[in-house]
């Protein structure tokens, strides 16, 4: 049996070779890898995906939805697949090599196309999350980010994808079992996370490393995580902070630039198997593992404990241990972190989720000392500010002529009387004659004008600005994308207005409801283009007998009671 610290094979060739690939390289196709698609390659390359040798084709890819198994019958419990648009599918066919490049045009390998196919993402949505329901991050982006057409097919590693920030602290699966038989360390258990450790999370890999007598690998993902999450930057920073209170010769950290899908349970497997080839012989499985929260029901995807047991279940042809663990809570008379189930009875138990940290965090509320260290607290406070020192966006939503932009200019001037915070209006109009001056009404036309909206708008409220975006925006999944790109810098505040299509065209303020009924202007919203209205606005507000001033003002109390005005 191969031992777990014995190099791994990469898709990597002689240098000699990468340069005289290069250099044929520049005749092929090239495909720009979109981020997801760089964090799957450099795996897949470095051999942290072994046994995959590429991108999936249909047979492996078939078989892994359905049965989590590559066509020869090896347990791989997730689709790598390289999603590409319709239009750069037909330049392409089997039996071709293209080129795969990162966003800066650099050529990081070449693919040997063998397949080419247009997936059912419904079957695979089900079959591997379990669920199509879009509040799925990975549901989400398989209808909404990724293209229509997959290839499949082997790769030839060019050149590893560069990394500028925190190179000392990236390992490769070699580099890692490289430093295991440098330090003697046979048994190795690894703790995957997408969070910054506080003192549960300590308390439960000191436990896990007891148990399992072995070394500690803290093994945190900076690739793609759940949108929403703290960014890796300020992540890895809390993770530096405590790490001399683990013992220096026994623990090891090392960043994964992995792009997680948030599977649960199917994801537990892969993250074991990724860890195997990173040469740990254990890993530790906790509560809701790489859960993605819950469905458009209110309901959790997956059950708390599913992933261990999908994990028990193949743990044996793994060749990678499990170590289980419930959630760690924290005991008031014994000062000290229990597991759930071994909490003495009669205690008083503590435990502060992550919603409820972030609540604190965003409005500046006391983090006790038993629930985190200082360190990890002050650089999250560094990185998000209470709310009322934030910048934040809100972006009104409705049919032309329903409002927006009259409650959008009222807004505007009560936020400027206010002060404190420079103010900026993206008014549909006003950006369509800025911005978008070249776009017309197409679907994806008005998808780029929202997203350029929402791309100046997140750069405002990153710093600490006021965006106030009054477009139609009728797609669901155009306004979720600008929510989430908005998100990581602060709030987002969506604002339905929504007057009924029938009084926006009996006002028809501008006419132009006339002309499209007649035909006249095509592709009209409400009349001949959909508008999906938003079902979970954080503000939805009537116009039928308010006035735009009244409406501004409800928009303002809102913001208050989000604690925007401090
Ligand atoms: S979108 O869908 O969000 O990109 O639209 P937006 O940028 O807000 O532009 C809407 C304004 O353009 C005028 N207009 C149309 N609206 C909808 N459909 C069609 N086909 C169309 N053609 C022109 C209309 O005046 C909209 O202004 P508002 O302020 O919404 O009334």
């Amino acid at each position: 049996m191969q031992s777990n610290t014995t190099p791994i094979p990469e898709l990597y060739v002689s240098s000699e070779s990468a340069a005289k690939l290069k250099r044929e390289a520049a005749e092929l196709v090239s495909h720009d890898l979109s981020h997801h698609q760089i964090c799957d390659l450099e795996l897949l390359m470095n051999g942290g995906f072994s046994p995959l040798k590429g991108f999936l084709t249909e047979a492996d890819y078939t078989r892994v939805v359905d049965e989590m198994r590559l066509a020869d019958g090896a347990l791989w419990p997730m689709p790598v697949t390289l999603d590409v648009s319709e239009a750069f599918a037909d330049k392409v066919e089997p039996g071709q090599d293209i080129a795969l490049r990162d966003a800066e045009g650099v050529i990081m390998a070449i693919m040997s196309v063998t397949d080419k196919w247009t997936p059912d993402k419904v079957r695979e949505a089900e079959k591997v999350f379990g669920s199509n329901d879009l509040k799925h991050p990975a549901v989400n982006y398989l209808h909404n980010v990724a293209g229509k057409v997959y290839l499949g097919g082997p790769v030839t590693g060019i050149q590893q994808p560069v990394h500028y920030d925190y190179k000392s602290r990236r390992d490769t699966p070699n580099e890692l079992r490289a430093y295991f038989r440098k330090m003697g360390w046979r048994r190795i258990v690894a703790f995957q996370t997408r969070n910054p450790l506080h003192r549960a999370h300590q308390e439960l890999t000191f436990r896990a490393a007891k148990e399992a007598q072995a070394n500690l690998l803290i093994h945190p993902i900076v690739g793609m995580t759940k949108p929403g999450d703290i960014d890796h930057f300020t992540r890895v920073r809390c993770y530096e902070a405590v790490l001399d209170k683990y013992p220096v010769s026994t623990t090891h950290m090392s960043l994964l630039n992995l792009a997680m899908r948030m599977a649960g349970p199917r994801e537990a497997v892969w993250h074991g198997l990724i860890r195997k080839n990173h040469g740990c012989t254990h890993f530790i499985v906790g509560r809701d593992h790489a859960g993605p929260g819950n469905d458009s029901q209110g309901e959790a995807f997956y059950g708390p404990y599913d992933a261990q047991d999908m994990f028990r279940e193949h743990e044996a042809e793994m060749g990678i241990e499990m170590v289980p663990f419930k959630m760690m809570v924290y005991v008031q008379e014994k000062a000290q972190y229990f597991p759930a189930d071994e909490v003495p009875e009669g205690s008083t138990v503590l435990n502060i989720s992550g919603t409820e940290l972030r609540r604190r965090l965003r409005e500046g509320l006391d983090i006790p000392d038993w629930f985190s260290f200082p360190e990890v607290v002050e650089e999250l406070r560094r990185t998000s500010p209470p709310r009322s020192n934030q910048g934040f966006t809100v972006f009104f939503t409705g049919l032309s002529g329903s409002g927006k932009s009259t409650i959008a200019n009222a807004m505007m001037v009560k936020l400027m009387e206010m002060g404190g915070r420079p103010v900026t209006l993206l008014d549909g109009d006003i950006v369509r004659k800025n911005l978008s001056s070249e776009l017309g009404f197409s679907k994806e036309h008005r998808n780029l004008n929202i997203e350029r909206i929402g791309f100046v708008a997140s750069e405002i409220t990153k710093n600490g600005g006021i965006a106030i975006c009054a477009p139609i925006a009728p797609y669901t999944a155009t306004r979720r994308s600008v929510r989430e790109l908005i998100e990581a810098h602060g709030a987002f505040v969506e604002v339905h207005v929504a007057t009924p299509l029938e009084e926006c065209e009996r006002r028809d303020r501008k006419g132009l409801y006339k002309l499209a009924r007649e035909g006249k202007i095509k592709e009209f919203t409400g009349i001949s283009d959909p508008y999906e209205e938003p079902e979970n606005p954080e503000l939805r507000v009537n116009t039928l007998n308010v006035t735009p001033d009244d409406c501004a003002h409800e928009v303002m109390l809102k913001l208050e009671s989000l604690g925007l005005f401090g």
